[in-house]
Formats: structure tokens, C-alpha cells, sequence
């Protein structure tokens, strides 16, 4: 079945009957864009290297208790000094586009004031070395690693952090604005502020529902300054990606469309978010929850006009749905502070090794909504994948489980493009297994293994399989 759509082609089944595997199955649109993400915190190391400043995972990082076995990102995969060797193997994969950010403690050291030349000379070379192999860079300026200084004047909690992030991206499109076209300015404020100054599971753990509404809202302003200074300054397309997922009802709450437990996590996980930046509107349900946790006076007038820029794409971080149901009684969840009187449900079936349940339908109803709800922004897959217990069996890994992850997801990618979305691309997370935050490096995302001790990189199944979805844009039967 060929379904036309809108935008860059038309999505099909088709049987190749010339070539010698016979068959293929779901094509993806010419020019879809296929990729793989990282962060910098994640993968770089050198933490300590050309002049970098300190940032609140360094810290936050070094806290006893705060991340599994004492793990730090102060050597990750070592990417900063082998870039040129990780950008060959993404050529090798066939990657046309690469996700990865840019540490602003790298770039200014204090996290404003002067600029530091060789922080921005690391970027310079991993784009003039992603460009050489025809691949394209799509950097991402904040995902999670805040100069340390500006925590200590608050953090996202201060207003005036929002303004320093939008210098700092000027300062990275002085220097790199000649090559890159896409420019996302955040990974994920939910999980910044929610985890950051929520919950406190992240840097730099502080732990109050009125800091994490602030920082929320910081963030979002600081993604409306940083996007106008950059498109004042040239760029060519901003994106903002967001941590986003379907929110089900369990139990007596699966029939009930109106159900309160849903209105409210899909409001304080979605909508807190996409109201603000791609409608220049806070929904009246999640004011009401920031107002009885610490108030509204963080809200200038006027803020929301500069929220509201003009978006080119939404980046999507899709990894599982959420299930609640309203129970009475029930103390929440401390990441969605509000949510007193909601119970957090985990139903049977399989889940990868972080425990999240695997349920590729949860992206395709995203996408669906995301395209009805948001028409007028592109979509783009900014990370999926997932965490399996991976290990190296004469020199393969054999990791059957990611590839059914991925091949289910990208289906489902697939069976949205059919039915209208405009969705521009594919990222998995993550090219390499990485510091997982505060589980270290024992969750493994990567396509491609690596041996810590030894810094090898090795090609999972998945990977190979990934070459292959690439070279024929579309998945087999
Ligand atoms: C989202 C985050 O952006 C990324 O840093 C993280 O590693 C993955 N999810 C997996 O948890």
C-alpha cells in the first residue's frame, strides 16, 4: 500500500523482483535522513584537557552515591582524541548525519566571558572531518553539561542563565555558522529541570518542585533567545528537541478519554514544553500546578513571545510510553511534582535492561499527534534505541534484541510517514555505548560496542544491520 504524502516523497512497500535479495520491505522517502547521536558529556572525556572548564556533571559526578560505582565522564570513549577513527566508523556505516553537542564548559570555561579558542578548535575539526566524509553535523548546544560557575550563581533557576545561553551560542555559530545548517539549541528540558533540580537523580541535584518549574521555564527561555541571536546571526534552521511520549491510561483509566491521571503527566511532560515553544502558550492545566509550587513571578511579560520562535524542526526523543491511572492516596512521582494521586504503572511485557517497556505503537501515535497537533513544524527522530546486557563473543556481539527494538520503532516511523507525518529522519541512540549518566557505563546504547579498558570499538550486529536499513533506505520483510 503507497500512501502520498505532503511532503519529501512517498513512503512504500515495494518488491524489488531485479535484485538478488528478492524482496524489500517499508522504504522510507528519498532523502530521508539516517543517522546516529551522542553528547558530549557522554563520550568525550578530556575532561581536563585545552583549557576546558568544569561543569555540574564533573561535579555532581564525584558525589559519593551519585552515580552507579563512582563512574565519571572524565575519560567516556575517549572521542575527543579519537574523533577522526569514530567519524571513519560512521562512514562505514553509511551514516548521511551525525547528532552530537558541543560542551559549553569547552567553549567558555567560566560560562561566560571570553571565549576559549581550543574548546571551539575540537568542534572545528569533528565538523571539517564529518563534512570530508559526507556527513552531516547537526549539533545540539545544551544537553546537560552547565558550566559549573553558572551553577553556582543558581543555575536554570537563575533568569539570567537563559541570557548566557544565548551568548554562547552565538559564540559557536561565529565559529562553526559556515558549516552547519541545523542548530538545536536544547536536549530535553524536561529531564534538565526535572531531574536536575527536581528529583535531584541529575546534576546538579538539587531536589525542589519549585527550582525544577523554574529552571523549566529558564530553559525554555533561554531556547527562545538562543534561537533568535542564531537566526539573527545566519542560521538557517533551529530545532529544539524534546523528551516526548504517549501517556496511556492503565486499568480504569484505559477507556476514560478525559481521564485526570493522563491530562496531567501529558501535561507536565508534553505539553509544558511544546505549548510554550510551538504555540507561545503555557496550558492553563500546568500553570495551575507551577503556581502552587513556588508560583508564577519567574513568568515576566513578554517571556513567551520570545519562547515562541519560529521553529524549522522539532527533534523527538522517543524511547517508551508512560502508563498511569489515578489512585487516591497515591504519593506520585517526584520528577512530576503534581502528580500526587497518580500511580505510575509498569505493565507486563518485555523491557530493555534499563527496565523502560518496549512499545514501538507509542511512536507512531506520537508522531501522529505531534502531526496533527503541530502541522506546520518538521519532525525528525532525534534519538531511539535502547540498553541490553551486551557482551563479545569471538570478537562479535550478537545483540538480536536492539535490532528488534530498532526494526519494530522504524516500522512504526514508517507507518506514521504513511499516514501523513512529516517526518524528515531517523537518529538512533547511540553510536557508542556511553556514560549513561547516573548509571554509568553499565547500560549499554551504543550500535557499537566499547571496551572500556581498551577504548576498541566493535560493530554490533546492530550496526550491520543499521548499514544495511540505510543502504536500501528501508527495512526488509
Ligand atoms: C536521552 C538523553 O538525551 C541521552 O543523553 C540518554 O543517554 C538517553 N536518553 C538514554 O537514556
Amino acid at each position: 500500500s503507497t500512501t502520498t504524502t505532503a511532503h519529501s516523497g512517498e513512503p512504500s512497500a515495494t518488491r524489488d523482483e531485479t535484485s538478488g535479495r528478492g524482496e524489500t520491505g517499508p522504504a522510507f522517502p528519498d532523502g530521508f535522513i539516517w543517522g546516529a547521536a551522542t553528547a558530549a558529556y557522554q563520550i568525550e572525556g578530556a575532561w581536563d584537557e585545552d583549557g576546558r572548564g568544569r561543569s555540574i556533571w564533573d561535579r555532581f559526578s564525584r558525589l559519593p552515591g551519585k552515580v552507579a560505582d563512582g563512574h565519571t565522564g572524565d575519560v567516556a570513549c575517549d572521542h575527543y582524541h579519537r574523533y577522526a577513527e569514530d567519524v571513519r566508523l560512521m562512514a562505514d556505516l553509511g551514516l548521511a548525519a551525525y547528532r552530537f553537542s558541543v560542551a559549553w564548559p569547552r567553549v567558555l570555561p567560566t560560562g561566560s566571558g571570553p571565549v576559549n579558542p581550543r574548546g571551539l578548535d575540537f568542534y572545528d575539526r569533528l565538523v571539517d572531518e564529518l563534512l570530508a566524509h559526507g556527513i552531516t553535523p547537526y549539533p545540539t548546544l545544551y544537553h546537560w553539561d552547565l558550566p559549573q560557575l553558572l551553577e553556582d550563581e543558581g543555575g536554570w533557576t537563575s533568569r539570567d542563565v537563559a541570557y548566557r545561553f544565548a551568548d554562547y551560542a552565538v559564540a559557536v555559530h561565529d565559529r562553526l555558522g559556515d558549516r552547519i545548517r541545523t542548530w538545536t539549541t536544547l536536549n530535553e528540558p524536561w529531564v534538565a529541570a526535572f531531574l536536575g533540580y527536581g528529583s535531584g537523580v541529575h546534576a546538579p541535584g538539587r531536589q525542589s518542585p519549585a527550582a525544577a518549574f523554574r529552571a523549566a521555564h529558564h530553559l525554555l527561555l533561554g531556547h527562545g533567545l538562543a534561537a533568535s541571536a542564531l537566526r539573527a546571526a545566519g542560521a538557517a534552521e533551529i530545532a529544539l528537541t524534546l523528551n516526548l511520549a504517549p501517556v496511556i491510561g492503565t486499568g480504569a483509566c484505559e477507556r476514560h478519554d478525559a481521564c485526570a491521571a493522563v491530562s496531567t503527566v501529558d501535561g507536565l511532560l508534553n505539553r509544558q514544553f511544546l505549548e510554550p515553544a510551538l504555540r507561545g502558550r503555557h496550558p492553563l492545566d500546568v500553570l495551575e500546578i507551577v503556581a502552587r509550587h513556588g508560583g508564577l513571578e519567574h513568568i515576566e511579560d513578554g517571556d513567551l513571545e520570545i519562547i515562541h520562535q519560529p521553529l524549522d524542526l522539532l527533534g523527538i526523543n522517543y524511547y517508551n510510553p508512560s502508563f498511569v491511572s489515578c489512585a487516591p492516596g497515591a504519593p506520585g512521582d517526584r520528577v512530576y511534582p503534581g502528580s500526587e494521586g497518580i500511580r505510575f504503572d509498569r505493565p507486563a511485557g518485555p523491557t530493555t535492561a534499563m527496565d523502560w517497556p518496549i512499545a514501538p505503537s507509542g511512536l507512531e501515535s506520537l508522531l501522529l499527534r505531534l502531526a496533527r497537533d503541530y502541522p506546520e513544524v518538521g519532525l525528525l527522530v532525534t534519538e531511539n534505541g535502547a540498553a541490553f546486557d551486551d557482551v563479545v563473543r569471538d570478537g562479535r556481539v550478537a545483540d538480536t534484541e536492539r535490532i528488534g527494538y530498532l526494526d519494530g520503532h522504524l516500522r512504526a516511523a514508517h507507518a506514521a510517514i504513511s499516514a501523513g507525518a512529516d517526518l524528515r529522519g531517523y537518529l538512533v541512540w547511540s553510536l557508542l555505548d556511553n556514560f549513561e549518566w547516573a548509571y554509568g557505563y553499565h547500560k549499554r546504547f551504543g550500535i557499537v560496542y566499547v571496551d572500556f579498558a581498551t577504548q576498541r570499538r566493535i560493530p554490533k550486529e546492530s550496526a550491520l544491520w543499521y548499514r544495511e536499513v540505510i543502504s536500501r533506505n528501508g527495512l526488509s520483510y
